[in-house]
């Protein structure tokens, strides 16, 4: 039962990746759904079985630990993921895009040997950037790191941290110089057992509710200095090189959401419900909403599976992330709420899953840059290509 692909140039190895994710995501993760949406928690049990499958060291070096496998495979097995639960989806997604990410391409030897093994097998990662004061304008942020004779002190608060409930590993960015605005921004990691870190609120959403988001509190948190990831006064380049590459993930959540909304629906409409004598999917009506959505769907995969193979290949890929992640959380929004009304009262119902793709799709347009941000780095590179 693979989805129907635009793309025609997976190599085995994406194959099996979107293969196996789906098998796990069908057998593993579906029964939990609706059990973990009420609860707003994850069962922990889907986290451990995620690490045993390898879905959380995507791109990890094998001699680390990892699975090996390229940028892709991690963006298949996100959008696999999606289709069934999105809020599984983003844990993999911060995880993979964000966190082991930084770690491979800035961590040093001794930080990638500490750390690259457990994030492989058993430790799940944060990324901390946001804050009360800064979303959109994240370069403002507040927190700050003084030097110390060992390392590092930090304060301050994070704000949205995605995984806060699960993870023991958090990369913190903080102002390290902060008379240099955000060039004296730096990047960190945190403990989850360092004195000072503790967990001050955890958010009640609208959707992705099994994905647990919290307020971080730093009071006085000594870090060592051999935990700075890369070099002072870099961390906020790190911050958007690494946001980027994350918002093709960001992408791929978003058509596997769309996806699984669309199927969810024309199962129904194409086998169960009958009206006026027939199936309700065989209206022209629906037919030609159901025939718009999917060509959507289709046109933000290859969006996002374009903007994939860019940054694999090392060609500019800024523009491209910043398209897909728009136009998948538009094609989201759109289609997750089409479903819903193509199963009329029972698309509104909580038994089924039709309302929680439509809750669910609403944060492909604010999380990892809003749509305005996309829309305003699509824009600036435009203006710059067409500027005399
Ligand atoms: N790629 C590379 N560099 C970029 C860049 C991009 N897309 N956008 C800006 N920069 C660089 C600029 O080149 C400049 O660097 P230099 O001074 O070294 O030349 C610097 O950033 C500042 O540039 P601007 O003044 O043009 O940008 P700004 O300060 O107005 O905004 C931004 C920059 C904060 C990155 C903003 O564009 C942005 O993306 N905001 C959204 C923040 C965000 O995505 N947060 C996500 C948090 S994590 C998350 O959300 C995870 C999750 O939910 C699952
Ligand atoms: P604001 O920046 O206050 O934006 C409000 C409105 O103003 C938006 O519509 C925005 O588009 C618009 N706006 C702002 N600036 C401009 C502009 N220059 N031009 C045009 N319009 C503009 N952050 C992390 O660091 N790590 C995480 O793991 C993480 N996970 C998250 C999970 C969830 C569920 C949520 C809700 C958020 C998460 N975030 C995380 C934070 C997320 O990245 C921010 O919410 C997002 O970047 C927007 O910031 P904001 O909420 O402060 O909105």
């Amino acid at each position: 039962d693979v989805a129907p692909t635009p793309i025609t140039h997976f190599s085995e190895t994406e194959v099996a990746m979107a293969e196996a994710v789906q098998k796990f995501a069908n057998d593993v993760i579906l029964p939990k759904v609706r059990e973990m949406d009420e609860a707003e928690e994850m069962d922990p049990t889907i986290v451990e079985q995620l690490f045993e499958q390898g879905i959380m060291g995507v791109e990890i070096p094998e001699e680390y630990g990892g699975a090996g496998m390229n940028f892709t495979a991690a963006i298949v097995g996100i959008e696999e993921l999606a289709r069934v639960d999105p809020s599984v989806s983003v844990m993999v997604d911060v995880h993979n895009t964000l966190v082991n990410t930084a770690v491979i391409r800035w961590g040093s030897e001794a930080l990638k040997k500490k750390y690259l093994p457990k994030l492989a097998t058993n430790t799940v990662g944060s990324f901390c950037l946001s804050e009360p004061v800064s979303g959109s304008d994240a370069f403002a942020l507040a927190t700050k790191a003084t030097a110390t004779e060992n390392g590092y002190k930090i304060n301050g608060s994070k704000m949205w941290i995605t995984n806060s409930m699960e993870a023991e590993f958090f990369i913190v960015f903080a102002n390290l110089k902060p008379e240099q605005g955000y060039k004296g921004i730096s990047a960190f990691i945190v403990d989850k057992g360092m004195k000072g870190f503790s967990i001050a609120k955890k958010e009640k959403k609208l959707g992705i509710k099994a994905s647990s988001t919290c307020v971080l509190n730093f009071d006085d948190v000594e870090v060592p200095k051999e935990n700075l990831l890369g070099q002072e006064g870099q961390g906020y380049k790190y911050a958007i090189q690494i946001l980027n590459e994350g918002r093709i993930g960001i992408g791929a959540q978003m058509t596997g959401l769309a996806l699984g909304a669309w199927e969810n629906a024309v199962k129904y409409v194409w086998n169960d419900r009958k009206q006026f004598g027939k199936l309700v999917g065989e209206f022209q009506g629906m037919q030609h909403q159901i025939a718009q959505s999917y060509t959507e769907i289709a046109a933000a995969r290859a969006l996002v599976y374009n903007a994939a193979r860019k940054k694999e290949a090392g060609e500019d890929f800024v523009m491209d992330a910043a398209m897909a992640k728009l136009y998948a959380s538009q094609v989201a929004g759109r289609v997750s709420g089409l479903a819903v009304e193509w199963m009329g009262g029972m698309g509104f119902v909580r038994e089924g899953l039709a309302e929680k793709f439509f809750r669910d799709s609403k944060i492909g347009a604010i999380y990892e840059g809003t749509s305005n941000i996309q829309l305003n780095t699509i824009a600036k590179m435009l203006q710059k290509e067409y500027t005399a």
